[in-house]
């Protein structure tokens, strides 16, 4: 496996590679990597002739009171965890390299990244759809592989692929939670032992919603209630929001549940932001 920290190299080696007519697959991480990015990648080396991961905290998707200086980093660990997964090529940059001098340009897709977690990180999805841009422009993926965990992010880039004729395939892929339920994510290092028993709760309300759909309950103040009701019963857990949207467009429902439907939520343990979702038919 090779680790490239610049452009150049990255695009002489993938221009290489597809003149060759060799397909390549592309997944997008912040690092600190754990099951839920190797299942991807895996994914990705499966499909593909070569797999790239790349690996850089973007700067521009975090607010300034957020947490991108204290962002776990550990390239050793994420280069081993990589090239077991049977990773090719780690592209890993630098800030300077990626946004070097004064950059003025962005890419924003409109309207859904207003809402959900874009209601409570105004910029945030900006920072990630002008990142994921510059990375394809860079890698020119045939495939990109993204998690269902960012449930609005994969909408958002689904549909920022679609407006701006970027010629990959996004492939979306389940959730992967750790044993007892909680959906990995490179942020739960931030919990305590105490607020990692806390965190739980996400994971049983989102369960407690699948056992009321399936049971009929069709309407929707009644579970987001339910699932307010549930995180509000631990006491280091702070609701950010809890919505029911459609899984395909995050455009709310009005009246009864119907189709694919997302049950979205964010929640601060401690001062730890988590997110977690389950898509259901109703
Ligand atoms: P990061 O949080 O590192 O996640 C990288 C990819 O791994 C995303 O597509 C995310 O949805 C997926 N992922 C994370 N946890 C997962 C889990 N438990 N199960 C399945 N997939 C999981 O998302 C980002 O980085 C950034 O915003 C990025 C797209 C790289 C742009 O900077």
């Amino acid at each position: 496996m090779r680790i490239i920290n610049d452009v150049a190299s990255m695009r002489n080696i993938v221009c290489k590679a597809k003149m060759e007519g060799r397909t390549i697959g592309l997944v997008p991480t912040m690092g600190y990597l754990h099951e839920g990015h190797l299942s991807l990648i895996r994914k990705a080396v499966a499909d593909n002739d070569i797999a790239i991961t790349s690996i850089f905290v973007n700067p521009i998707q975090f607010g300034p009171d957020e947490d991108f200086e204290y962002y776990p980093r550990d390239m050793a660990h994420d280069s081993r965890l990589a090239e077991q997964a049977g990773c090719d090529i780690i592209f890993a940059p630098t800030v300077k390299e990626m946004y070097p001098g004064a950059f003025k340009t962005y890419v924003e897709v409109c309207d859904i990244t207003d809402r959900l977690c874009g209601a409570f990180r105004p910029g945030h999805f900006r920072g990630v759809t002008t990142v994921v841009s510059k990375l394809f422009n860079i890698i020119n993926p045939d495939r990109a592989y993204f998690g269902q965990k960012d449930a609005q992010q994969l909408v958002i880039i689904k549909k920022m692929v679609k407006d701006l004729n970027f010629p990959v395939d996004i492939v979306p892929m389940p959730i992967v939670r750790e044993p007892d339920g909680l959906a990995m994510s490179s942020r739960n290092k931030y919990l305590t032992p105490e607020e990692r028993k806390a965190a739980l709760v996400l994971f049983r309300a989102l369960f407690e919603v699948k056992d009321m759909i399936e049971g009929g309950q069709r309407d929707k103040d009644i579970i987001i209630n339910n699932v307010k009701d549930t995180i509000a019963s631990e006491p280091l857990a702070k609701i950010e929001y809890v919505e029911i949207v459609n899984a395909d467009t995050l455009d709310n429902i009005e009246g009864e549940m119907k189709g694919k439907v997302m049950l979205a939520l964010a929640v601060r343990i401690g001062k730890t932001r988590l997110i977690d979702n389950i898509v259901l038919e109703a």
